[in-house]
């Protein structure tokens, strides 16, 4: 029987990738997309990242199985994503009413347990999932994410993701050369390559060891992609062959996602890290080399155990030395299993605030002031989403800045020139450039 379906997205890109796949699988066996407060089946894609994103699951199953649908049926409700992963048994026992629960590297079953009323499978398969999953959809968006790689091997004393997505595994290079000339075919301009640890990116095939940088040039040759992107970086895997890949393939956009956590070394040790300060900066050295122009963005967490404010203070340091486009900032979140939970030296959650907002402000500061430097200048836009006002659209710089243009005669999915003429922290103002053309 077909039914209709929701899903709803928490966390990371890769989350985003894995929803659309499953609204491909669901969409194969007939089923049809509705909204969430009519769709038969609820998919809630979780994360496990922080305590909060983790509990906000329950809430939702909650308030799902107390509502009707509009044949006065519950909806079915699955827990797919990190929290299957993580606390699989766990949910069943606090939400006996859920009725299925899917791990990252099951979802593909999904539609046999869905048949069979129901079930939990948290099942890390050596097959890959990708193999069993129908072809991807034949319309769609300008831009689209593709994963090339899922798991981590590098246990940051803080994360999760090595034990909610597993080991690190690469996808085959011919199978992805496949599926991004599918994705350009369907009308893609923009792809961004995905992985927890993108640029360790290994595969043997296509005759040859092929690392992200041949990735990317392989993918880069397609006839019709224009803009080509990659997240998240690891610092340690920042190989020369992937540097060098941004001073010559020009499709590859002059930005680049780079977490550093903190500006301390100390407390990069105990994080794990493998990286110090120095090494990171050097790191940025020499992409700078290669690409003069290119963005920088990271992730910093403040108050991990024993963060003191010379700590502290090393992070805002590094924010000043980098100089930012943008970068995201999270209070250290303790998460079970992992080392950093039971580490002496817990700081309070008030000194977490307060170094949050300081540290946010910061970011702040450096991204406005990236965005200012490029007032005055003129680049493309891919158009993403509609604006806030009648005729306005937000679309993407190459630097991943948002910009904004009033101009009733382009659509989301076009790609325009435009004139920078204003700056915001988190946006910038565009005039579309006369007459419109489509940019090359
Ligand atoms: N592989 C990616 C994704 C990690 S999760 C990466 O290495 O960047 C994204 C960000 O969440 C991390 O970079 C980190 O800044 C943050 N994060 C991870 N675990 C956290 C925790 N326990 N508390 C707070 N922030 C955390
Ligand atoms: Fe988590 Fe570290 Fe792996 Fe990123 S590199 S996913 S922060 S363990
Ligand atoms: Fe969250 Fe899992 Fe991504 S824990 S950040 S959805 S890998």
């Amino acid at each position: 029987m077909t039914a209709t379906y929701h899903i709803k997205t928490f966390g990371c890109q890769m989350n985003a990738y894995d929803s659309e796949r499953i609204g491909e699988l669901l969409e194969a066996q007939g089923h049809t997309a509705a909204g969430i407060d009519t769709a038969e089946i609820v998919v809630l894609n979780t994360c496990h990242i922080r305590e909060k994103a983790a509990e906000k699951v329950y809430s939702d199953i909650g308030r799902l199985k107390a509502s009707r649908r509009p044949s006065g049926v519950k909806p079915t409700v699955v827990v797919a994503g990190c929290v299957a992963q993580a606390e699989g048994a766990e949910i069943v026992r606090r939400a006996p009413s859920v009725d299925v629960v899917v791990g990252p590297n099951a979802y593909h079953r999904l539609p046999a347990m869905l048949r069979a009323g129901g079930g939990l499978d948290t099942d890390m398969p050596l097959a890959s999932k990708f193999d069993a999953l129908p072809a991807r959809r034949s319309i769609v968006g300008a831009s689209a994410f593709l994963t090339v790689q899922e798991g981590c091997d590098k246990f940051c004393t803080f994360c999760v993701v090595p034990y909610t997505r597993g080991a690190e595994v690469s996808r085959p290079a011919g199978a992805l050369v496949a599926e991004a000339r599918a994705l350009i075919a369907g009308g893609a301009k923009e792809l961004t390559l995905l992985g927890q640890n993108v640029n360790a990116y290994r595969a043997k095939d296509l005759g040859g060891d092929i690392t992200l940088a041949g990735l990317i040039r392989r993918i880069a040759a397609l006839p019709g992609l224009a803009r080509l992107r990659y997240t998240t970086s690891h610092p340690r895997d920042m190989a020369d062959d992937l540097i060098a890949a941004h001073a010559d393939v020009d499709v590859l956009m002059p930005y680049l996602h780079l977490p550093v956590q903190s500006g301390s070394d100390g407390l990069l040790r105990a994080m794990n890290r493998a990286h110090t300060r120095a090494s990171y900066l050097r790191t940025l050295d020499r992409l700078r080399a290669a690409r003069s122009d290119i963005a920088l963005s990271g992730d910093f967490i403040v108050g991990f155990p024993g963060e003191t404010d010379a700590d502290f203070d090393a992070t805002l340091s590094i924010v000043a030395e980098v100089g930012y486009a943008q970068a995201y900032s999270f209070k250290y979140s303790p998460r079970p299993g992992t080392p950093a939970a039971t580490m002496a030296g817990q700081v309070p959650e008030a000194v977490k605030d307060a170094r949050l907002a300081e540290l946010q402000a910061a970011i702040a500061r450096s991204a406005l002031a990236f965005n200012r430097a490029s007032v005055g200048t003129r680049c493309d836009v891919l158009l993403d989403r509609p604006g806030r006002r009648p005729g306005q659209l937000i679309g993407k710089s190459p630097w991943l800045q948002s910009v904004f243009v009033a101009s009733p005669a382009a659509r989301i999915g076009d790609m325009i020139t435009v004139d920078l003429i204003d700056a915001q922290p988190n946006s910038l103002e565009g005039a579309a450039v006369n007459p419109i053309r489509a940019a090359a």
